[in-house]
């Protein structure tokens, strides 16, 4: 009897679906990641197929909803970009590596992952993440911290990249990914997110369940993604201008 019901609860969680979604294995050699680090997430968690490979809409909808509690129509949006990075037209399913095709919506400037222009541009790399927690400071992200996190990493592109370029569209994700980090990861309606959240993340590509995150408790839409991404835009004034100095006139 006490041996039973000492054993009764780890049965149960060691049979709660060992390979279902929600349990985290790290990748295997096999498995194909990418770019994102939250999709590399989900699939290491199984809400996404845990190879990587041949994702279709139906699964994307139900992994970001089911994981993350974005609705379905946010869902169906982000997996139209998906499906346009497979290199085959008119696609109804993607691979995460697809994703890497650089200047299509992968782009320069990202937070954890360095230039294509310097080497390997799809994983994680933490000199470059180092350079982005140089700027995050403080335990909670804010809109502020976001702006120039991604200013920086802009700036340092520009400056050190011979190759930098950004479409319009890398822009909008650049600010689209660092809003996500707010909105999704963290809190829709205060603009922030526990600094740990997003390191726990992106270096274990793990849902961040053992430092106290969980998912939103309410349904997190493209409008929301958008007004925070609107935010971040007029909190990025940088370089700004030197205040007025009448000891020099040489613009004059
Ligand atoms: C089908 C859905 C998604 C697609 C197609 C997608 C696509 C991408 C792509 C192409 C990149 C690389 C951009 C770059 O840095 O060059 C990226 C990065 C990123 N994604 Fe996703 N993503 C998706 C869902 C999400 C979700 C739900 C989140 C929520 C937090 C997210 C967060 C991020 C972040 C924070 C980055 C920036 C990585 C960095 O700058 O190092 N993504 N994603
Ligand atoms: C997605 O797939 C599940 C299980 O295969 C199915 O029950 C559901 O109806 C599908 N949803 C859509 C929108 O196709
Ligand atoms: C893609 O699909 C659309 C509509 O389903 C079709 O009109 C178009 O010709 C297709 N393009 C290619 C390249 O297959
Ligand atoms: C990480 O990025 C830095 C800066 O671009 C680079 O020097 C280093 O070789 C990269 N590391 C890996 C493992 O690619
Ligand atoms: C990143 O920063 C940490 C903490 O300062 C340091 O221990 C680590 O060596 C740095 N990594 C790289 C690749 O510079
Ligand atoms: C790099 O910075 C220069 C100087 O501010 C600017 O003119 C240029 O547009 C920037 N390049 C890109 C690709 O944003
Ligand atoms: C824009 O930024 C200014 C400060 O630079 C701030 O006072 C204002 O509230 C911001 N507006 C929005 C809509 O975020």
């Amino acid at each position: 009897m006490k041996f039973t019901a000492l054993l009764f609860p780890v049965a149960v969680l060691g049979a709660a679906c060992p390979y279902g979604p929600g349990s985290f294995e790290p990748e295997k050699e096999t498995d194909t990641r990418g770019v994102c680090p939250m999709l590399n997430a989900l699939a290491n968690h199984g809400f996404l197929p845990r190879n990587g490979r041949n994702i279709n809409e139906n699964q994307t909808v139900t992994a970001l909803n089911t994981a993350l509690n974005l609705t379905p129509d946010f869902g169906r949006f982000l997996f139209t970009a998906a499906r346009l990075s497979n290199p085959k037209p008119n696609s109804t399913w993607f691979n995460l590596d697809h994703l890497d095709r650089h200047n299509l919506f992968e782009h320069d400037g990202s937070l954890s992952r360095q230039d294509a222009y310097f080497g390997q541009w799809s994983r994680f790399n933490e000199t470059v993440w180092n350079w982005t927690m140089d700027y995050w400071t403080g335990d909670i992200l804010d809109v502020q911290i976001i702006a120039n996190g991604r200013a920086q990493r802009s700036m340092r592109s520009n400056l050190t990249n011979p190759d930098f370029a950004i479409s319009e569209l890398g822009n909008a994700f650049s600010y689209g990914e660092n809003a996500a980090i707010l909105s999704i990861l963290g809190d829709k309606v205060t603009e922030t997110c526990p600094k740990i959240f997003a390191d726990y993340l992106f270096r274990n590509e793990r849902l961040p369940y053992a430092v106290g995150w969980q998912k939103s408790k309410i349904p997190i839409e493209m409008n929301d993604l958008r007004n925070t991404i609107h935010s971040i835009l007029n909190a990025t004034a940088f370089p700004p201008l030197p205040p007025p100095d009448n000891s020099f006139d040489v613009f004059n």
